[in-house]
């Protein structure tokens, strides 16, 4: 999720470009750059930073380039390291085509090959590169022309910035799959990849459509499609203040981190995984050998991540038919674990920087075991230390409380026990297929979920007063239930636990009384009757019940107190949406309690202390 600012107009460009990029860098801010066209002097002036917009600002102090077009970018790195080489613009061999992107490209590596076969040149190791090259491929004099040519043969997610030196009135934007503006000044105009960044210059924008191109120049714009049909465009007026803008018009990063959780799910998925539920990781492509003498797997993770861990053990255990084993990691580097060469460590870390977990795959990897990080940030310690890395590419994530994150990380450890399936000639073709289809049918299924915020509202509001909560489920239900706990707790500093169902009688029960109400996840799954039992006990305790049931559930009406009605899926996509509805609950409850969701008390959004 990077920053994009572009400006052409009768001001100075660069001080524009940077003030917009301070603004973006909650976006991102591995590393930053601009591109501004200079004027009279027929060249490009490129400066880029390894590190924040700061460090860009300090570099161009006393030499800022003069011109009145220019792009800018702060990156959330996917595609090759935060270095300097990486950081964007890019441009292509001439020096002429200058681009910022946000986004994955993913069939970068073919056309790669392809241009790299014509003679191309590449420096650096991101997917973005591709797209200035692939445009001088085809610029014969007329650079909308190249655009349309080349946008038309990238698959994935684009919001593109960029200009050309023989065009220094045009300034260009293209999206998909990703959000660009196009915000409308006096004499001036901008393109942006959200409205933030142009906040202070105009409050008229242009929202560009799935697909489609922006010409911009001073006066205009013009919005096609890319074969170069015009388009009637959207132009929308935000009375929004910066911090609003940066919360996309939500009252919290939590909550807008939770409605950007069908892009997360899409960016995890997007160029890994086929038709056929084959999955390929690029930084992470270990022979299927590997994997057929694999012996165990470990799971190190804590918090939230630990729990996504442990819905890794159950996944990997049905579907590859693999020992798993989800251990939090303070515990394990503390222990004498069992680890062998044969063993595949799997660390998993929003951050990749959190202390413990970091010693417990440096553990693993003494002893010898394969290590993968799965973690959303490049070029992170853990990303570092393993042998190869998984990454979310769910983009920042502010909210001290994990959400999108925690679901992408479900989602990575699903593609995960997929590929060892694959490997290890587990599983028939058709649940292959199955599981596939139903993986990328999760961003429009937590898209449907969403639009019951205000039922899920409502219900917080009737259970905000307790004290305590009891969580409860069954297998992948369980994990649903000790993150949803724990989702509770850390922001409105409630009491909350969670307990499988079948542990339930052995202790936790004892707890129950009309002031200690239970959530149940009784949605799809083969223990859901169970679960339905143990309904029964909680009522007869007096406890208040919340349901969390798949639509068109009918035993549980009458029985339970409430319940919250989740979309009717399978037990992997109906784990997912209850632990989005969870978290929407959490959020509401802890709003209703005047608690400060971004930022509770005693937490950090990342440990790195043991
Ligand atoms: C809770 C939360 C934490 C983190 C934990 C591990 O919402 O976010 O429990 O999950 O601190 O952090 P990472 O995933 O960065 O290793």
């Amino acid at each position: 999720m990077c920053g994009i600012i572009g400006y052409l107009g009768p001001r100075e460009a660069t001080p524009i470009l940077l003030e917009a990029l301070k603004r973006l860098e909650y976006r991102g801010y591995d590393s930053a750059g601009l591109a501004v066209l200079e004027t009279g002097q027929q060249t490009t002036s490129l400066t880029k930073s390894e590190a924040k917009v700061d460090l860009l600002i300090e570099k161009l102090w006393g030499q800022a380039p003069s011109g009145h077009l220019g792009i800018g970018h702060t990156r959330w790195a996917t595609h090759g390291k935060p270095t300097t080489v990486n950081a964007h613009p890019h441009a292509d061999c001439t020096g002429r085509i200058t681009v910022v992107h946000n986004g994955i490209i993913e069939n970068f590596a073919e056309l790669k090959a392809e241009l790299s076969a014509a003679g191309h040149e590449f420096l650096s190791d991101t997917d973005t590169e591709v797209v200035p090259h692939l445009i001088e491929q085809y610029y014969r004099g007329d650079f909308l022309a190249a655009v349309r040519q080349a946008l038309q043969r990238l698959r994935g997610a684009y919001a593109l910035a960029m200009f050309c030196l023989d065009d220094p009135d045009l300034l260009v934007g293209a999206r998909l799959n990703a959000p660009l503006v196009v915000g409308l000044g006096e004499g001036e105009n901008f393109i942006a990849s959200d409205i933030t960044a142009i906040i202070p210059y105009t409050k008229r924008a242009l929202i560009l459509g799935e697909g489609e191109l922006a010409a911009v120049t001073a006066l205009g714009a013009q919005v096609s499609t890319l074969d170069g049909r015009p388009v009637e465009a959207k132009i929308v007026h935000v009375d929004w203040d910066v911090s609003q803008a940066e919360k996309g018009g939500f009252a919290h990063f939590m909550l807008k981190e939770i409605h950007e959780t069908p892009d997360a799910v899409a960016n995890t998925l997007r160029g890994r995984l086929d038709e056929a539920g084959n999955v390929h990781f690029a930084e992470f492509d270990v022979p299927s050998e590997r994997f057929r003498t694999c012996r165990q797997v470990l799971l190190l993770g804590m918090g939230t991540s630990l729990h996504a861990a442990l819905a890794g053990e159950q996944l990997i255990e049905d579907w590859a038919g693999l020992p798993a084993r989800a251990i939090d990691a303070s515990e394990f580097r503390y222990r004498r674990p069992t680890v062998t060469e044969d063993d595949l460590a799997v660390v998993i870390t929003q951050s990749g920087e959190t202390a413990d977990t970091l010693v417990g795959l440096n553990l693993a990897r003494a002893r010898g075991a394969l290590s993968v990080a799965v973690t959303n940030v490049v070029g992170s310690s853990a990303a570092r230390d393993a042998d190869g890395a998984i990454y979310l590419n769910s983009g920042p994530e502010i909210s001290v409380a994990s959400t999108k994150t925690f679901i992408a990380h479900v989602v990575s450890q699903a593609l995960l026990a997929l590929r060892l399936a694959g490997g290890r000639g587990r599983l028939p073709i058709e649940r292959r297929q199955e599981l596939a289809s139903s993986l990328r049918a999760l961003p429009e299924q937590i898209r449907r979920l969403l639009q019951s915020e205000p039922d899920i509202a409502r219900l917080a509001h009737r259970y905000a007063h307790y004290r305590n909560f009891m969580y409860v489920g069954r297998g992948l239900g369980h994990v649903v239930a000790l993150e949803g706990a724990l989702k509770l707790k850390e922001i409105s500093y409630i009491h909350a636990e969670g307990s499988s169902g079948g542990e339930a009688k052995h202790g936790p029960i004892a707890l129950l009384d009309p002031l200690f109400p239970v959530v149940a996840i009784c949605t799809e799954s083969s223990t859901r009757e169970k679960m339905i039992s143990n309904v029964h006990e909680f009522v007869t305790r007096d406890a208040p019940v919340l349901a969390v049931v798949s639509e068109g559930e009918a035993e549980l009406q009458g029985l339970a107190t409430d319940v919250l009605v989740i979309p009717r899926a399978d037990e992997l996509t109906s784990a997912v949406l209850a632990s989005v509805a969870l978290q929407v609950f959490a959020y509401y409850v802890a709003l209703e309690l005047g608690k400060d969701v971004d930022h509770p008390r005693n937490l950090a959004k990342s440990v790195t202390v043991e």
